[in-house]
């Protein structure tokens, strides 16, 4: 009872489950899954302050009225009663002509002009999905590297410190109920004791007061979250320290006999939720030192021959390598020029197949794809990848270009499908996947192989380049990898993914003079 109902009006609708009519195109701008498309975010932030001033000056004028009116009427108050006309011509005088100004003045409607403009910015505003995006990047990123709440809150991030605003008693009462939601209570039970901190140690905490957020409502989360995770007396504690707050509080006087009661039976800690996505230590693994490392330059081709290309090979079996300096500044800023208005929510599909439309813990970035044709560049980043691999870059899919937000990332996935997938008949599987990084990550948003104990950082103008299938054709399993959780900076690729029949001179099927299906995203 107390979770469904406090939990749900202190998150506001924090969505869980996205309701059919809520559709996502509808819903949602994005803003946490793509850092691209922020900037409608920093217009609202100068135009809401603007509107709030002014709206702040319209209240002053009334209040600075209604003071001048109560000042009239306490002279009045002061003044001896007595029969003089003067004294009587005056009070009628403010009792019929000025108060009914005054009344007047006072029903008028002051700043509503300023509120219906604040309101119209709303359509730029984020909405709840926005919101859930941003608060799972930050619960994602938190539990997959562990950070310290305390640490996090003040920007601290891996032993690094990161200018930021810190956050408040609020933000820090939100994350603590997402790990409440996940049933994730000992974590909960850390944030909102970080909630309580701050709440105390902020002057202007109490301006939180009227949505609810007062300290008495975290001590009610903080007992809730104790008493969940079978911690009776701390859960008492914090019932007791209630009451010094509010010795009338009837709430708080039923809680503490319950909960003196309950700390007389033994107590049975649970033990933390273990993490449905399999792989995420993998992402604060420090793996050992690279089994095979070898570094050459490749001079396969006539064009090469000219301008070798550096190779690390990070991997023998199945062959990862690591192809530097392939793709140049300018090339990455018309990339990100041309595909930046285009960028969309990234699609992914469940195993039946069914695209998955609610906001999606398993890959946050926008994507789109750039065909051959939209700028000569794209023919030469095929032929570089043609040029690292000796493979055909026929019939291969267009380039997909991504860009990931806060804590964006992709869970542990394969990029080649099953046989039985129609839409790969035609021009077999992803045998190759090249992918370019476009940026530098400051922090995480690494490229992990769990498998094969190998971490990929992303390094600005690389191509990394590995193979999907088995020599027999099948999906290998040992490519498995993770687009870990993005702490600091802005992760931008550009994938390639190559088919397997044009590389054979003899295909497995008879051709079929069928257009080539639409593919939008990954598969997962
Ligand atoms: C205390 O718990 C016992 C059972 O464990 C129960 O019978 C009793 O009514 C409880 N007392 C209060 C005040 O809740
Ligand atoms: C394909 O090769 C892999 C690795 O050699 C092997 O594990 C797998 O069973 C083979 N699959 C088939 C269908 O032969």
């Amino acid at each position: 009872m107390f979770r469904t109902c406090v939990l749900i009006c202190l998150l506001n609708g924090v969505a869980l489950s996205t309701k059919k009519e809520e559709k996502l195109s509808i819903v949602s701008h994005g803003y946490a899954i793509s850092q691209a498309h922020m900037l409608p975010l920093l217009s609202l932030r100068e135009e809401a302050t603007r509107n709030l001033r002014n709206y702040a000056t319209v209240l002053t004028k009334r209040l600075t009225q209604v003071k001048l009116a109560i000042k009239q009427l306490e002279a009045l108050v002061k003044s001896k009663p007595s029969s003089n006309t003067l004294l009587t011509f005056k009070q009628t005088r403010i009792f019929y002509i000025d108060w009914r100004k005054w009344l007047s003045f006072v029903k008028e409607k002051h700043g509503y002009e300023e509120i219906s403009k604040l309101q119209s910015l709303r359509h730029i505003m984020p909405t709840k999905i926005d919101y859930d995006e941003a608060l799972y990047g930050i619960y994602r990123l938190q539990s997959t590297y562990r950070l310290d709440p305390a640490e996090m809150s003040v920007g601290l991030l891996r032993g690094r410190k990161y200018r930021c605003k810190k956050f408040h008693a609020v933000d820090c009462l939100m994350i603590g109920s997402v790990y409440y939601l996940n049933e994730d209570f000992q974590d909960a039970e850390r944030w909102f004791q970080l909630a309580l901190e701050k709440y105390h140690s902020d002057p202007n905490s109490k301006q939180f007061d009227i949505f609810g957020w007062s300290d008495d409502f975290i001590l009610k989360l903080l007992m809730k979250a104790a008493q969940s995770s079978g911690r009776f007396k701390a859960a008492l504690e914090y019932a007791e320290q209630a009451l010094v707050i509010d010795r009338s509080h009837s709430f708080w006087q039923q809680q503490v006999p319950r909960l003196k009661n309950l700390s007389l039976t033994p107590e049975h800690p649970k033990r933390e939720k273990i993490s449905k996505y399999l792989f995420k230590p993998a992402c604060r693994m420090e793996f050992p030192a690279k089994k095979y490392l070898r570094c050459h330059l490749l001079f396969s081709s006539p064009f090469l021959q000219l301008a070798p290309i550096k190779v690390e090979e990070l991997n023998l079996d199945p062959p990862i390598n690591i192809y530097h300096n392939l793709i140049h500044n300018e090339e990455i800023f018309w990339i990100k020029t041309l595909s930046n208005p285009h960028l969309k929510r990234s699609t992914i599909f469940s195993s039946s197949k069914q695209p998955i439309e609610d906001f999606s813990n398993i890959r946050t970035s926008k994507t789109m794809h750039l065909n051959d044709d939209a700028h000569k560049l794209i023919k030469n980043l095929n032929q570089r990848v043609m040029d690292a691999t000796g493979l055909s870059v026929m019939e291969s899919e267009d380039l997909q270009i991504s860009n990931y937000g806060i804590g964006g990332h992709f869970s542990e996935h394969q990029d080649s499908v099953p046989p039985t997938d129609g839409k790969f008949r035609i021009s077999g599987n992803r045998i190759i996947t090249a992918l370019y990084y476009l940026s530098d990550v400051e922090l995480g948003g690494e490229t992990v192989f769990p498998f094969l104990d190998l971490r990929v950082p992303a390094q600005k103008g690389s191509l990394v380049v590995w193979y999907n299938l088995f020599l027999n054709g099948t999906s290998d399993w040992r490519v498995v990898h993770i687009s870990c959780p993005i702490l600091m900076g802005d992760k931008w690729i550009a994938t390639k993914w190559l088919r397997e029949y044009p590389q054979m001179f003899i295909r497995p099927c008879p051709l079929k003079m069928e257009p080539l299906p639409e593919y939008s995203g990954n598969t997962f």
